[in-house]
């Protein structure tokens, strides 16, 4: 009795944010990802299928992950850069074998919200602040998946992952590396062998699986074996969960077109003027159009190395969610010096801030110009719970009319039960009432 009282005060001091304060009922479980081998400067962009997840009928409260080595170490940014892990839901055939889904045609993708309509259908994905971003849903909220009942038959719920990471040790220019810049990583075709553009100067398309960003003379070191480590935070399904709808909006969607989300975008370093007047800032901005609106539950903006942070506005201007990276300032894992180690968060109180069905949502997204930037990301994550038509009667009302469905019900059966019950209760309510009288007390039931 005595440690738990001193347990829940330490945790009360010591802990007073969302990460350790959990209501009861929430269970949580740690993975990894298969292993994946990083040679110094080498690129990983693997998809696994059907990774290990909770399962059945549930609601998602958090997810987060790192990477760490085959002893458990985490592994700082400066060495391998997480450039994104991702997390799709989807269908997979029961009687598939491994190897079966990487033919996406065999997979059902179950997409988020929206916006986009062909990119960036996860449910959850960040980069390197995914050690210091909080994504804890908070009550009585939930992301609920795994309804039996929506699953098409034969198929089963599964969730596919996809980690992007760069080993950075022994490059010639780290952040050039991270952001991708084709020429140090002497590509001129992508992944699929069609030709580079000759205008693209950095991005996702130079920096693929197995490529390898350029090493200082001579340098040499192990081959490291490196996970995906994730922790997933869950509830079982019960009717009191209000679901969230994940919503990412990109800052390259222009809102026409189908392929209108780039993802990717590029920062021009400033002129000598604009440095003059201390107004090295990028500044994107985009418009989009929320088809169904509601109550904004959580935001956190993505942003890469440079981001100087993100904002959302409705349609009349109003600031809906802030979102600013922190960076770290030293060596250890979750404090790298220079890289974004973590993202603001909003949690408004629940109804207070709304979107309307059909609302034009202005997205911004800030960089530091002060040095030109390549594939860099301006996405921002919004969960949104849709207005739902309040709880049904009280209670009190149920149990009358349940009442009086038992008492027909009893009548069809005997009427003289139904007549025994009648006059039973009769007489129970006038003692009643007798009793009270006597006593002067109030009436119960008012006129
Ligand atoms: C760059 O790629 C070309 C063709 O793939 C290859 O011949 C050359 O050796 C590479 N250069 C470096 C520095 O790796
Ligand atoms: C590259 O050129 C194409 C047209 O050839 C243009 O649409 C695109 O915006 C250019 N990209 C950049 C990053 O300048
Ligand atoms: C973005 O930059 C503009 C121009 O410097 C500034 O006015 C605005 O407050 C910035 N917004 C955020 C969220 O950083």
């Amino acid at each position: 009795m005595h440690t738990e009282l001193c347990l829940l005060l330490f945790s009360f001091l010591f802990f007073h944010n969302t990460e350790a304060l959990r209501p009861p009922g929430v269970k949580t479980e740690t993975f990894l990802s298969p292993p994946f081998y990083l040679k110094p400067g080498q690129v990983a962009n693997k998809y696994y299928f059907n990774i290990p997840f909770p399962k059945g009928h549930i609601a998602l409260k958090s997810f987060n992950g790192e990477v760490v080595d085959e002893y458990d170490n985490p592994i700082p940014l400066h060495e391998t850069y997480l450039h994104h892990w991702v997390v799709d839901r989807y269908y997979g055939l029961k009687d598939s074998v491994p190897g079966d889904e990487n033919d996406l045609s065999k997979i059902i993708l179950v997409r988020n919200s929206g916006l986009c309509k062909h990119t960036l259908g996860q449910y959850y994905g960040l980069g390197s602040e995914t050690r210091k971003t909080d994504t804890w849903v908070p009550d009585p909220y939930g992301i609920v998946v795994g309804n039996p009942e929506e699953v098409p038959a034969r198929y089963e719920e599964r969730w596919l992952l996809n980690v992007h990471a760069i080993d950075t040790r022994g490059v010639t220019d780290r952040l050039g590396c991270t952001e991708c810049r084709c020429n140090l990583y002497n590509v001129t075709v992508d992944e699929y062998g069609h030709e580079i553009r000759a205008n693209y100067t950095g991005g996702l398309y130079c920096c693929y699986d197995k490529t390898q960003c350029k090493l200082r003379e001579r340098f040499e070191s192990v081959t490291r074996k490196i996970y995906l480590k994730y922790t997933v935070e869950w509830v079982e399904w019960e009717p009191r969960i209000v679901p969230v709808k994940v919503y990412i909006l990109d800052i390259t969607d222009t809102g026409t077109g189908s392929y209108s989300c780039k993802v990717e975008y590029e920062v021009k370093e400033c002129n000598s003027e604009e440095r003059k007047n201390g107004d090295c800032i990028d500044m994107q901005t985009t418009r989009l159009v929320m088809p169904h609106g509601g109550n904004i539950i959580y935001g956190v903006a993505h942003q890469h190395s440079g981001g100087a942070g993100s904002a959302l506005y409705g349609q009349d201007g109003r600031l809906l969610c802030t979102s600013i990276p922190t960076y770290g300032d030293g060596k250890e894992a979750g404090n790298e010096a220079n890289y974004i180690v973590g993202m603001s968060t909003c949690y408004p109180k629940p109804g207070s801030v709304k979107i309307a069905d059909g609302e034009t949502l202005t997205l911004i997204s800030n960089y530091s110009s002060n040095q030109m930037h390549t594939g860099v990301m301006g996405l921002f994550y919004i969960l949104v719970a849709e207005e739902r038509p309040l709880p049904g009667p009280p209670k009190k009302m149920i149990c009358f009319n349940s009442l009086i469905s038992w008492c027909i019900e009893m009548s069809v059966k005997t009427g003289a039960v139904f007549i025994a019950g009648v006059t039973l209760i009769s007489i129970a309510t006038r003692s009643f009432y007798k009793l009270h009288r006597k006593n002067q007390y109030e009436a119960l039931v008012a006129a």
